[in-house]
């Protein structure tokens, strides 16, 4: 089951995922959590929150319309590759679709730029180094 949840909530898998549970919770916030419009989506399994994913109100460079900036993809290692991931990026594009929002983009680690392109995301920068991660890409998606 998919639903909203509060900032807070998306801490402890960010940090555990996408950290290697090296920081503290509050260091996993990213500025731009808490803005006017944006949200955080949820997928729980059997009341377990095994996945997240976070958007933000932000366009992309001069890219014509309404952007979102999707952040913190994370899903639990024992529940991927079950399309979990893929079913919350679609029902976060259904709620922007409703919302009149024209694209969502992200930087994708290059690891992961197959599960977005399997979703509909085009890659559209050349490969830059974010410190500390490893090297990613732009992926963008036009809703509307
Ligand atoms: C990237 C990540 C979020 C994907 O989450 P997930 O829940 O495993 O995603 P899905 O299961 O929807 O898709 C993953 C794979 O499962 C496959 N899959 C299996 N069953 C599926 C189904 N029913 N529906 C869709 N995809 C399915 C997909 O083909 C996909 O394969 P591919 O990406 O190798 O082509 C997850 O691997 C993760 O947290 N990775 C570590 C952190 C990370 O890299 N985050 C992204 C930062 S940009």
């Amino acid at each position: 089951m998919i639903r909203f949840i509060p900032p807070s909530e998306v801490l402890a898998i960010r940090n555990e995922v996408l950290r290697e549970g090296r920081l503290t919770l509050e260091q996993c916030r990213f500025p731009g959590d808490q803005s006017e419009g944006s949200f955080h989506l949820g997928y729980f399994e059997q009341d377990k929150l095994i996945c997240v994913a976070s958007f933000h109100p932000k366009s992309y460079q001069d890219y014509h319309g309404i952007g979102y900036q999707l952040r913190g993809m994370a899903t639990l290692e024992n529940f991927r590759g079950k399309g979990r991931g893929n079913q919350l990026v679609n029902f976060a594009i259904v709620y922007l679709r409703g919302q009149k929002v024209n694209y969502v983009w992200c930087n994708a680690r290059k690891k992961a730029i197959r599960f977005y392109q399997n979703i509909g995301f085009e890659n559209i920068s050349d490969e830059f180094e974010v410190p500390g991660v490893g090297p990613h890409h732009v992926l963008y998606l036009k809703i509307q």
